[in-house]
This record gives C-alpha cells, structure tokens and sequence, in this order.
C-alpha cells in the first residue's frame, strides 16, 4: 500500500494522528508501522468504539440464569458414571484422536514476569518452569495410552520468540518434534478511551495487544493447525491455560464424559469457595450455557443459594475446555461468532508532540475475546466439576498477594504431590516439601511400586 493510500484509509477511519512522525521515519520504521495498519479492520475498531456490538444486558441474564447441565463431584444422580468416562475417554486416547491446545499469548501483566509466563520456574523443589510441567504432564499421559498426543502451542508477537528459542534450547522437553506446533495468535489495537483514537506506542509503532485466548480459534486455523489436526484424524482438542500447574492435562474422565455427552464443548470446573470469587460464573439462561464473568456477575445474583445452603450459580470456570473439532470448524466459519469484551487499562503511550506518557490510571480500551464464549454456540455443552487442589492453582499475581501467586501455586502442588505419595503408601515428615514428576507416576497407583519405604525427611523430587 503506497503512503497517498495509507493515508487516505487513515482520513476515511478518522485516525490520521498515527501518521503524525511519518515524516521523521526510516524506511524500515515506516515499513513497520504500514504493515501494522494494514492488518487493522478500520471498520471493526469503528464499531467497538462506537459500542455498536452492544455489550448483553447481564443483570437481566443473572437474573435468569441457572446452573449449567453438569457432572457433580458429590452427586448421586449424574447421568454417567466416572467409571463409563474414564474407559470411554481412555478409549479415545488410544485411537490418538485428542490433540492438545495449550494457550500462552498472554502479557501476565500482573504476575510481573520479564519473560512468557511459561518460562516461569515453579517447581516447588525442582525449579521447573510452567512449560517444562505441563510437557511432562502431556508425554506421561501419551506414554500411559501408547499413543501420540500433538501439542498445539499458542503465542502471540509478545511471548514467540522467546518461546520459540526456550524450547528448542530444552529440545521441547523430551517432545517429539512432529508433536509440536507453535502458532501465533493476532494482536487488537488499544484505543484512548476518551477519543477512540488508535494509540502509539512508540513512534513508528501501534499500541497492541494480543487479542485474547479467544484469538485461539481464528488463529489455529489461520496457522494451519486445524488442517494438520484434520490430517491427523484428531477428532477432539483440549484446552487449557499456561498459568495452571495443576492441569489435568487430557484427564480421561473429562474427555468421556464429553464423548458420552454428545457434548461440543465440554468445560472444567470448580465449586467456587465465595459468592465472589474471581472466575467466571458457568451457568445455563434459557437452555444456553453461557459464561457470566465475576465483573458482570451483580452480587444479589450471586450469593443466592440452594435449598441445602450451597451456592446456586456454584461453577467456576477453570479454563479446561473440550472441544468437537468440527464444533471448531463450525464455529470459525462463522463471522463474529465470538464477541470482543472491552478492559479499561493503563497503556503507555506517545502524545501528539513526541512525548512518552506513562498513565498510572487506565486511558486506553483494549478489547480482547474469550474462548468460553464458544459455549453458548455448542450442542450439548455439559460442566463437569473438580476438585480444586487436584486441578487449579493459577500464577496470575506476584507473590505478595495473597492468591493465585507462584507461592500459593507452589503450595498447592506440594500438597497435591504430598496426597499422591501419601495415597500411594509414603511416609512424609511434617513440613517437608515434594513434587512428583509426572513421568515418575501419574497417579498413586502407579507411585505405589517405586515409593520410598523410609520417611521422607528432605524436600524431594521425584523423578
Ligand atoms: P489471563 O487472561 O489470565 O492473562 O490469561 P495473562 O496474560 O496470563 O495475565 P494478565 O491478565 O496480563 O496479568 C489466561 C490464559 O490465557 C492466555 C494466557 O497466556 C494464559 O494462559 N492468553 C491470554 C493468551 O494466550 N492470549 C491472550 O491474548 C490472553
């Protein structure tokens, strides 16, 4: 695109001020900045400034909304057994028809970390970063099933290159080079949220943000993961988050409850421990499972509760997802099919007259999609519940705070381990630290035959 074109795009969209240095621009800088307008859909940024996609009305859908259809841990009355799911989805591990989605695009603004978040240590005892304990996790379970399990790896501008060159320094933590795929989500630029004008970040540069863990789905098709999972005959993909040490990563028992379930999109969750908790409410309105975020959740709707006391909107989402490739397939082909949602954040940005302005308040709109926003789209979409010290405990804040931090991280995975061995017969010494490998044992039973006989006295990794 010449420069007159560029331009005369800029003057129709009304964001002519990131034109403002072109002048004093290289060409490489110049190059820079047109290719990073040129991706941008002027139109969209039109309407989500001008709010035209109307955010819902969510006090009327709290008002309505129900529990979702779900697998409760304590039910007597579920409509299968964890036994049915567990040999269902291990028969499905067999036939090599999971894939995995592992998403790690985002800036893990809170957690204050120079590097990707996966790049994290926080292996209690071992020091293993996020990366290094979610691939093991992954090559034990395809180990267990003999079968090959592909890891689709998600960055974005902001974690690739780093990401890129830290596995391949660790030689992809022992996965084969044929079952790793690292593809790169899209960006969204950030707008002033008084003006609705694009920002810069630097002078030959936008102020953007990754788009989202929604971003997922446009990009794995984009990057041609959909085609190789169609080449591979994975007929279903999990999904789930950098920041939780505790996944359970393709837990047989969720992938057949989602089989039997006929079910699109199948979704993790936990019993919130507070009518407040900070994750979003999975809940049913008029039949459609939806995902009302803690912000939009009004607190009247979610402190109510059921005949025996315990909350009513009970399901927290985890951010473990199932999903139907050809639901994805679906819903990809289908514009807009998920919503952008707006955040109000403090951006850095230059002013008109070349200076740098750090904010200290939010300024800026970024706007951002969520992958549990599918859910309202997929056919027999079911919950099923989990306990919350065997499958989540987020690194989002620094330590400090006082949850989701690496400390709080780290004690819960202590815990985790400490329950496996102690299940599995060992004899740990009050206060001392453990961690098990997963390529060690997965489970109890298979801890059981390899368990130290004597008390564990020192902190301890087993591997
Ligand atoms: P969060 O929304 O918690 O964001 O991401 P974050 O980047 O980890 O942390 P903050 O909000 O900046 O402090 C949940 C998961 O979604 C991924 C993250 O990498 C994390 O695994 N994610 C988020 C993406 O892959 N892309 C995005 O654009 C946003």
């Amino acid at each position: 695109m010449t420069y007159a074109e560029l331009a005369a795009r800029l003057e129709v969209a009304g964001q002519q001020q990131v034109l403002a240095f072109w002048d004093e621009l290289n060409d490489q800088q110049r190059t820079r900045l047109s290719a990073q307008l040129e991706a941008i859909d002027f139109e969209l940024i039109k309407q989500l400034v001008q709010g035209e996609d109307a955010a819902p009305d969510w006090a009327a859908l709290a008002a309505k909304a129900q529990p979702p259809r779900a697998i409760r841990r304590d039910s007597t009355d579920n409509e299968f057994s964890p036994e049915e799911a567990i040999a269902r989805g291990e028969q499905a591990l067999r036939a090599e028809q999971l894939g995995l989605i592992l998403v790690a695009g985002g800036q893990g603004t809170r957690l204050g970390f120079d590097h990707p978040k996966g790049m994290f240590p926080l292996g209690p005892v071992s020091g293993r970063t996020l990366f290094q304990i979610l691939i093991e996790r992954l090559r034990a379970v395809a180990k267990r099933y003999g079968a090959s399990i592909p890891l689709y790896l998600m960055t974005s501008p902001a974690t690739h290159e780093e990401t890129v060159a830290f596995l391949a320094e660790h030689d992809r933590f022992g996965l084969g080079k044929d079952d790793l795929r690292i593809f790169c989500q899209g960006v969204m630029p950030a707008v002033d949220a008084q003006t609705g004008k694009l920002l810069l970040a630097e002078r030959d540069s936008l102020a953007l943000s990754p788009d989202g863990h929604g971003g997922t789905l446009a990009a794995f098709v984009k990057e041609g993961c959909m085609a190789d999972a169609q080449r591979r005959n994975i007929e279903h993909l999990f999904y789930c988050h950098i920041d939780n040490p505790l996944i359970q990563i393709c837990d047989p028992q969720l992938i057949g409850y989602h089989l039997l379930a006929s079910s699109d999109m199948t979704s993790q969750a936990v019993k919130k421990r507070a009518a407040d908790e900070k994750v979003g409410n999975v809940v049913t309105v008029d039949g459609v499972t939806q995902v009302i975020e803690y912000s939009d959740l009004p607190p009247e709707y979610g402190r109510q509760t059921q005949a025996d006391g315990s909350l009513k909107l009970w399901a927290g989402s985890i951010g473990v997802h199932t999903f139907r490739r050809s639901f994805l397939e679906r819903a990809a082909g289908q514009k807009n099919s998920l919503p952008f949602h707006r955040a109000k954040k403090a951006v850095p940005y230059v002013d008109a007259d070349g200076s740098e302005v750090k904010p200290t308040s939010p300024n800026a709109i970024k706007f951002e999609r969520f992958i549990f926003d599918l859910l309202p789209l997929a056919e027999n979409a079911i919950v099923v519940e989990v306990d919350a010290s065997d499958a989540f405990a987020p690194v989002k804040n620094a330590d400090g705070e006082p949850t989701d931090s690496p400390t709080t991280a780290k004690a819960a995975m202590v815990a985790r381990d400490a329950k496996l061995l102690q299940d599995a017969g060992a004899n740990i010494a009050e206060g001392v630290d453990v961690e098990v490998s997963p390529l060690w044992a997965l489970d109890a039973a298979e801890a059981a035959a390899k368990c130290p006989t004597d008390e564990i006295t020192e902190a301890t990794y087993f591997v």
